[in-house]
């Protein structure tokens, strides 16, 4: 038995020790929300928060989880994700939304460390995530909006 808090609540997962957090999350504990695009940590799909750093879930073991912290887009918060989410929303910023939770997850992260990202800052950070339907020029818009947003 694996044991780890998940967006805020404490979870127990009766798994195999290797398998992907990717699936724990989506098959065991019903959270739909972090996608599977590649499996070998190069799409940015399965993007979670691990310990407050994010982290490619289709290549992380539960085993590697076990008391840690794990936030996924359903739980994600604070005033970043909030600007962040606020700013995808007012520009439309998803396609067939496929990525965009990793996207979101990513930002998010961006926007915490570096709260007011230049083009390339955003492109570096970003670099990770992949958008099969090429959004990425409302990404970097919306993360400039969700930047001038928190700058007030
Ligand atoms: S599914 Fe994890 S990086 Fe692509
Ligand atoms: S919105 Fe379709 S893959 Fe990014």
């Amino acid at each position: 038995m694996i044991n780890f808090n998940l967006n805020g609540k404490e979870v127990s997962v009766d798994a195999p020790d290797d398998t992907p957090l990717l699936w724990v999350l989506r098959d065991d504990l019903r959270l739909t929300g972090t996608k599977f695009g590649c499996g070998i940590a190069q799409c940015g799909a399965c993007t979670v928060e691990l310990n407050g750093m994010t982290r490619r879930s289709c290549v992380t073991p539960l085993s590697m989880v076990e008391g840690s912290y794990v936030t996924t887009i359903e739980g994600v918060d604070g005033p970043e994700a909030k600007a962040v989410q606020a700013a995808w929303e007012a520009i439309d910023v998803p396609q067939c939304g496929w990525c965009q939770s990793g996207q979101v997850m990513s930002a998010t992260a961006l926007l915490r460390e570096i709260p007011n990202p230049t083009d390339e800052d955003i492109d570096n950070a970003m670099a990770g995530n992949i958008c099969r339907c090429a959004t990425y020029v409302r990404i970097r818009e919306a993360i400039k909006n969700a930047a001038k947003e928190l700058e007030g």
